[in-house]
């Protein structure tokens, strides 16, 4: 069982305890009434939380399990289940342990999760400087409390829809300066916080939770003043060459599966030849059928 399953399934408790089950949803309730994604339901089902009451194509409705109305039972008023998890702040301890060095940008971000208010923050800077991995170590730590965008991808939903429909935390957005003039529209209100209420579909947004969004990009000057100013912008600069070395060695070691011997190796073959982490990762990839010299020379013609 997941971390936050009790607190979903105590949202769930509360939604058939405030409907008559046998008459308003015969059939089960779906996905879209109890605002939890398919798949996670999908995963209480299979652990047994959850009963399938009707399946079709276009439907799937669900009720609780004896076994999920059992754990809430023991869990004390389903108020108090919900209170305990949903603010709990996102565990902060032993983040980013993959990323190497960084460290202040570390210190910066895990104090934003530990903060009462939001405390936005955009990571800026030219490739392969772990911006998207803090982001994917961060999604690892809220699970279902983030949500993840890529800019250039954002959902054809739109952020506006795909936040209602999950009311999370925090909302992580890869490529932002590349996410679509609506969607920005819809971020740049949602980080004031506050109720919104959205023109078109007259659809309200109780954004009184407190989002905080942390967001990575390439580029600054493609984005707006006043999207700008809602952030704390951290700029990352290119690694020294110190700092390329510690790191190279660091990711072909431990994400490359590379001993240190051959890591050292690569780390001072590239040494002022390359400041690119992600030219190291190919070239140590290709060394075993072409030896490291080989493999630097044809990838970057040196
Ligand atoms: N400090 C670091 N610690 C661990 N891995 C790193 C570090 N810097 C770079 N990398 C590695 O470099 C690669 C690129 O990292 P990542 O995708 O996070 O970069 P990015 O800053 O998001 O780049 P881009 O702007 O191109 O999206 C990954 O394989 C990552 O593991
Ligand atoms: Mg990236």
């Amino acid at each position: 069982m997941k971390e936050n399953d009790v607190e979903l399934l105590a949202e769930i408790a509360r939604f058939e305890n405030s409907h008559d089950m046998e008459k308003e949803f015969k059939i089960g309730w779906s996905w879209r009434h109890v605002r939890v994604w398919p798949a996670t339901l999908s995963r209480l089902f299979k652990d047994g939380y959850l009963e399938m009451a009707f399946r079709s194509n276009s439907y799937t409705g669900y009720r609780l399990s004896e076994l999920g109305q059992k754990l809430m039972a023991g869990a004390g008023s389903e108020e108090a289940a919900t209170q305990s998890t949903s603010d709990e702040p996102i565990p902060a301890d032993g983040l980013f342990g993959d990323i190497i060095g960084h460290d202040d940008v570390k210190e910066l971000l895990r104090a934003c999760l530990l903060a009462e208010k939001p405390v936005h923050v955009l990571l800026a800077g030219p490739p392969a400087l772990a911006k998207s991995l803090f982001l994917w170590d961060i999604e690892r730590a809220a699970g279902e409390r983030a949500i993840w965008l890529v800019g250039s991808a954002t959902s054809k939903a739109g952020l506006w829809d795909v936040v209602a429909e999950r009311q999370p935390q925090l909302i992580l957005i890869d490529e932002l300066d590349k996410m679509s003039a609506a969607d920005t529209a819809a971020l740049l209100s949602m980080m004031e916080g506050g109720r919104l209420v959205r023109a078109k579909r007259g659809r309200e947004l109780n954004l009184s939770n407190q989002l905080m969004v942390v967001a990575a990009s390439n580029r600054l000057n493609l984005l707006s003043p006043e999207l700008r100013s809602r952030f704390a912008i951290r700029k990352l600069t290119a690694y020294s060459r110190i700092d390329y070395l510690t790191v190279v060695r660091g990711v072909l070691v431990r994400r490359e599966g590379l001993d240190q011997e051959l890591a050292d190796e690569v780390a001072r073959r590239l040494d002022g030849v390359s400041q690119d982490v992600r030219d190291a990762i190919r070239v140590a990839r290709l060394a075993p059928q072409l030896g490291i010299d080989k493999a630097i020379k044809l990838l970057l013609g040196e």
